[in-house]
């Protein structure tokens, strides 16, 4: 579907739903991308939509946008509107996303795509259906840190990749005091850790190794009860605080994957390690600057692990700062997926992860939970949405 752009500015119009950690960061990042990248398309920050419809007029003044309203229908039907994006709950990406899709408008939505496959699949198809781009927020491939080790791997400088290690931790669900909330239904967040934390670092792994054909697994639920917020008695949890899975990529390669949202002192360890033949690259995001690299082609006087500040060297770094080593943050992440979707609908680039992309994701955290119900290998790959 051609992109329907303000004819006389030429800027895409976008339509923020939602203004929490996420709904912030779009705006941020819609704020920030011309200035930081300048040869990309420039967005124009149309309308804004949150509930009550004073929050969202607040919200609106805040951000920047233009116009505000307290409804998503309203959102996605403007005509001002070019491109979606969705930073409500879990439980609102399935139903905004068709809306949007069948109005015509390109989607940039939050991750996890949906409450579970079915939804995810649903909106895969029909954004193919009706022609129209879409991006999933996994920006933790925007950094160039994880640039930069595709690229040594794609180089060949750890040689033919032999094994791939990776875990995903937080503590906001350590705390068993923690109160009972929407995050512990699979009605409102569907998966537990797998769609809030795990899926981040399947992205990674399929985005350093390449597809998983079949998986084993592990889940659990720490707190099968917590207490209710108002003080009246315990709510049941649903979804799984852990989960672990021995993987094999197509090819064979060999992994493991491990994610909890209850592991006290964690606050966002996306860590993981790429074996290769001739050497290693491990990362941890709360170092998000640094990769460490290891080649065994080095004299064996010289053999360790160094340690690579990322800089200029690793696009788009320098886009930020001119200086290595000054580093990058978080919503920094948002504004290089920002320009990415920005060229990728004025039609300069392929969009990643899309939504056919992401329901690869979504196949293998539903392949760990059910792995982690039935006990048995799933197979990745047949899985249909
Ligand atoms: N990519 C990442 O790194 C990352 C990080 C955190 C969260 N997320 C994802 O982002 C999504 C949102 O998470 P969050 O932490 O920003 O949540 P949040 O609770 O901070 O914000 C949600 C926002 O949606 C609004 N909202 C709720 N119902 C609405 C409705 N009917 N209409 C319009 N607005 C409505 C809320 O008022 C709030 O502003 C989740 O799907 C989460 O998985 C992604």
């Amino acid at each position: 579907m051609p992109l329907q752009t303000d004819r006389v500015s030429g800027a895409i119009g976008v339509g923020l739903i939602g203004t929490g950690f996420m709904g912030k960061c779009h705006a941020l990042a819609f704020g920030a991308a011309k200035a930081v990248f300048g040869d990309i398309p420039t967005p124009r920050l149309e309308l804004l939509c949150d509930v009550p419809a004073d929050k969202a007029r607040a919200m609106a003044d805040q951000f920047g946008f233009a116009r505000s309203t307290a409804d998503w229908r309203e959102l996605v039907a403007d005509p001002g509107v070019d491109v979606v994006s969705i930073t409500t709950p879990n439980k609102f990406h399935h139903q905004m996303a068709l809306g949007a899709i069948a109005a015509g408008k390109h989607v940039y939505c939050e991750k996890p795509m949906g409450l579970n496959l079915e939804q995810a699949g649903e909106m895969a198809e029909a954004a193919e259906t009706a022609g129209v781009k879409t991006l999933v927020g996994y920006n933790y491939l925007k950094n160039p840190a994880v640039l930069h080790a595709k690229r040594l791997i794609a180089d060949g400088r750890i040689g033919r990749v032999v094994h791939f290690r990776g875990i995903v931790d937080e503590d906001y669900m350590a705390d068993p005091d923690l109160p009972w909330s929407w995050r512990c239904t699979r009605a409102e967040a569907g998966l537990g850790v797998l769609g809030d934390l795990g899926c981040h670092l399947v992205s990674i792994a399929l985005d350093l190794v390449g597809p998983i054909a079949e998986l084993s697994a592990e889940t659990q639920t720490l707190y099968a009860e917590r207490p209710k917020p108002e003080g009246s008695g315990t709510g049941p949890v649903e979804n799984e605080d852990i989960a672990t899975a021995l993987v094999r990529f197509e090819g064979g390669v060999l992994g493991t994957l491990s994610t909890s949202r209850a592991a006290w002192g964690r606050k966002a360890r996306l860590a993981w390690e790429v074996h290769g033949e001739r050497g290693q690259i491990t990362f941890d995001y709360e170092r998000m600057n640094e990769l460490q690299l290891f080649e065994a082609n080095a004299p064996a006087s010289d053999h360790g692990f160094k340690t690579i500040l990322t800089g200029p060297a690793h696009p788009p770094y320098g886009r930020f700062v001119p200086a290595a080593g000054h580093g990058l943050g978080f919503n920094d992440l948002k504004v290089i997926e920002v320009a990415h979707l920005l060229r990728g609908l004025a039609g300069d680039e392929p969009l990643y992860p899309d939504f056919a992309h992401a329901l690869k994701i979504e196949r293998v955290i539903h392949a760990m939970a059910e792995a982690g119900e039935t006990g048995r290998w799933v197979s990745v790959a047949q899985r249909q949405s």
